[in-house]
């Protein structure tokens, strides 16, 4: 483990189509501005190029490929000083109806960019999620940090925890310049709408009924996606090789809280919702001690106020119906298809 400073100038961005990734490549377009981006993003389902429209050429540059193609990474990681993996199939209920794209892309796409990454001596940082830990019970006081062992409980976080532990070997072994950091739920503008809180948000938009999984008792801890950009690049550039930093913002609230702040903010009853049928293995509560973060980096989240960015998000699905009509059919097909 080293002391380090770095300061890149070309950055690769895979994901960065996706709802983290192009909010990250904003950030890095308004902040700093010495820095080229080159998204490297499939465009899956959950991915979509508007995301990052408003972004000038000579800032930014959009590569349509997979992370898995191991000739096009290789081409793309002779150029790059950088790059910050967010790629990913990054949706649980997904993971469990069909586990096969979580593992081809989560531990199979990391494979691909890591061994370039070996080749060509290119610093890398890991996003990754505090769901790798599996979860706390609600009466505990207990908070995740870097030293609680992994018990991932999903397809999805059981395919990021496999990809963590990648990260690690290839450091340890080959020496790869790596960092991995381990983030809470994020909300914010461009998230798809099979997640929670886009979920909620469309359907009172669409005259539907929100939907509740299970008691509603399950704790999420909530941090808005701009902390989440700046957590990392502070790490990209100052954060210690080989480590792992966990991000978190002090969010926690239940899924009941969080749909009763939307229903309140968008002037309906708090009882206006239904009960749906839990989702199988749930975890109970997730919670994140950032310290080492904030101790070693000196980071602060800034948009603390959830009710403000609340409120943001909610005006944002209300401006930006284009954005999200055309899929909304067919995730609450799919979802009722589940009994949810
Ligand atoms: N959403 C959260 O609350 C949260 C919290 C902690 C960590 N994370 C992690 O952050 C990252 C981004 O999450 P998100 O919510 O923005 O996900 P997302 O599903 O919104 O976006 C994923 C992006 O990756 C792209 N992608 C998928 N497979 C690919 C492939 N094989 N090659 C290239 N691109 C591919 C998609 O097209 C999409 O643009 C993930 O690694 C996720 O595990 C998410």
């Amino acid at each position: 483990m080293s002391e380090r400073s770095c300061e890149p100038k070309r950055i690769i961005v895979t994901g960065g189509a996706g709802f983290i990734g192009s909010n990250f490549v904003h950030w890095v377009v308004e902040n700093q501005p010495g820095v080229h981006v080159t998204v490297l993003d499939a465009l899956t389902y959950a991915g979509n190029r508007a995301n990052l429209d408003g972004i000038s050429a000579d800032r930014m540059t959009f590569v349509h490929g997979d992370i898995c193609d191991a000739t096009l990474v290789d081409q793309l990681m002779t150029d790059a000083d950088a790059v910050v993996h967010f790629a990913a199939e990054s949706h649980n209920d997904n993971s469990i109806t069909d586990p096969a794209p979580f593992v081809r892309t989560n531990v199979e796409g990391t494979f691909t960019l890591l061994e370039a990454a070996r080749k060509h001596g290119t610093r890398f940082h890991h996003i990754s999620t505090d769901e790798v830990y599996g979860d706390l019970a609600l009466d505990d006081p207990a908070r995740f940090t870097e030293e609680t062992p992994y018990c991932p409980s999903s397809p999805y976080s059981s395919s990021k925890a496999s990809s963590d532990m990648l990260v690690r070997a290839w450091h340890r072994t080959y020496g790869v310049d790596a960092t991995i950091s381990n983030c809470s739920n994020n909300y914010g503008p461009r998230q798809h709408i099979e997640k929670f809180i886009p979920r909620q948000i469309t359907n009172i938009l669409s005259s539907n009924r929100p939907k509740l999984y299970g008691d509603g008792l399950n704790v999420r801890d909530w941090i808005h996606t701009e902390d989440h950009s700046s957590a990392v690049w502070e790490i990209l550039t100052r954060g210690r090789s080989g480590e792992t930093y966990l991000i978190g913002a002090d969010g926690e609230r239940n899924n009941i809280d969080v749909l009763r702040a939307i229903l309140e903010a968008m002037g309906k009853s708090a009882d206006d919702f239904d009960w749906v049928r839990d989702r199988p293995g749930h975890d109970r509560r997730y919670a994140i001690d950032s310290a080492k973060l904030r101790r070693e980096l000196g980071w602060q989240p800034k948009r603390t106020d959830f009710a403000q960015g609340l409120a943001e998000t909610i005006q944002w699905y209300t401006d930006n119906p284009k954005w999200w009509r055309g899929a909304k059919e067919a995730v609450e097909a799919k979802y009722a298809a589940q009994g949810q």
